[in-house]
């Protein structure tokens, strides 16, 4: 591939740069419990404007030499894993060996390498910087956006691509909600998580949200056990209408103003509240001082903590961002977490404009600035719960609900 004349932002040729977005759950209906362990889902996701930054570079370090095949040099794949690095700053996170931007990149150099042209060398060690502006185990999704930049950003680093496929088998492999964030816009996500239907962005003006995140971490596993055990809402299926709708509505081309106009029903129609609250039982008045602080509907991000209003204008959600940081500060919200509530207005974002590379159509052309496939038809994974979508990892599910 021809190297750019010049350093575009996200193109430098040293140090590839990734904006990692955090996601919104607008609507989240758990459809059943699955054969697997796992849950079927139903829901529609945006992408946000708060984002993480991923930046890769090849590490400044020689590979171990490599003489042999790769089906008998685990330690040889080991030892070349233990030279990525990380630099994480911004929010304080624990376990840098744990993070999903180390294991992306060790399981994207496993996938790559069955085709590496330099085989038996591995594809080599990289750098890695995280600066984290999403709060960890919030419900948006930070994480696994982490995990899918630093898999478009390692493959960009090594110069390698990966078919859709292979990119959803990993970005599966690293978590649930992976898949999403290849995919680059509002989508509606069934399956476990794997099968993302782009939907087009919202029409006219973008909505802008206020998110308010506890400080305490809420473990999704926790609360899906909890909604396993039966914590789950009143009304079975509504969050599912709720969702099936605004997917159809914005297929159909919904304006962000007629979001608005949505909110209570949003807000109500995520299956996994009364297990969130199960799990963290303090976010439930925490939820209801803030709607009424607000005078508006709140609704959860995922399993939470995160709380989430609607507004027409990010002028009007910075806004409310203050009168809850005075409110935070004259203790008129519960003290939850260990420490103030993180507090940021943000917006939905929009694909960027197409341009036409983004209309080209030879895999050699269609990266688009991105070595995974993104937006668009690309990542139209097939119909959800289709038997022939076994690609990436789908068993065969029982109905448990
Ligand atoms: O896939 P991920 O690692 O993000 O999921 C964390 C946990 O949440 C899983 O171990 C599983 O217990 C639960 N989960 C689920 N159904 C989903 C997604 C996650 O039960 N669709």
């Amino acid at each position: 591939m021809a190297e750019p004349a010049m350093a575009e932002p996200g193109h430098e040729p040293d140090r590839i740069v990734r904006e990692a977005p955090a996601k919104l759950n607008l609507t989240l209906a758990v459809i059943r419990r699955r054969a697997d362990g796992y849950h079927a889902l139903h829901s529609v996701m945006v992408p946000l404007s708060l984002a993480d930054t991923v930046t890769v570079s090849l590490a400044r370090v020689s590979a171990p030499p490599s003489q042999k095949g790769l089906g008998d040099s685990t330690a040889e794949f080991d030892s070349t894993a233990r030279l990525d690095s990380l630099a994480i700053s911004g929010f304080e996170v624990s376990g840098v060996g744990q993070n999903l931007v180390l294991r992306a990149i060790v399981r994207a150099r496993a996938a790559v390498s069955e085709t590496w042209p330099s085989a038996p060398a591995l594809p080599p060690p990289l750098a890695a910087e995280l600066v984290k502006r999403i709060p960890i185990a919030s419900g948006l999704g930070g994480g696994s956006s982490d995990a899918a930049s630093a898999l478009d950003a390692a493959l960009e680093a090594w110069d390698a691509t990966l078919s859709i496929d292979r990119a959803l088998a990993v970005a599966m492999a690293l978590g649930s909600d992976v898949p999403f964030f290849l995919a680059s816009g509002a989508a509606r996500i069934s399956g476990r998580g794997e099968f993302v239907d782009p939907l087009p962005d919202l029409k006219g003006r973008q909505p802008a949200v206020l998110l308010v995140t506890p400080r305490v971490a809420v473990s999704t596993r926790e609360v899906f056990e909890a909604f396993s055990r039966g914590v789950r809402p009143i009304h079975p299926e509504a969050a599912q209408d709720v969702s099936e709708r605004l997917a159809a509505d914005m297929a159909a081309g919904l304006r962000g103003v007629a979001l608005l106009g949505r909110a209570a029903e949003l807000a109500t129609s995520n299956d996994l509240l009364p297990a969130s609250v199960a799990v963290v039982p303090t976010l439930l008045p925490f939820r209801i001082a803030l709607a009424r602080l607000l005078a508006l509907p709140v609704g959860q991000s995922g399993s939470g903590p995160t709380c989430w209003t609607l507004y027409s204008s990010l002028t009007a959600a910075r806004k409310a961002a203050r009168v809850v940081e005075k409110a935070i500060q004259a203790g008129m919200l519960p003290d939850i977490g260990h420490g103030p509530p993180f507090v940021v207005a943000t917006t939905i974002l929009t694909r960027p404009a197409a341009s036409p590379a983004d209309r080209a159509t030879s895999p050699a052309d269609d990266n688009r600035g991105h070595r995974v496939p993104r937006g668009g038809d690309n990542v139209a994974v097939s119909e959800p719960e289709s038997p022939t979508n076994g690609s990436v990892g789908e068993s065969a599910e029982q109905d448990e609900r």
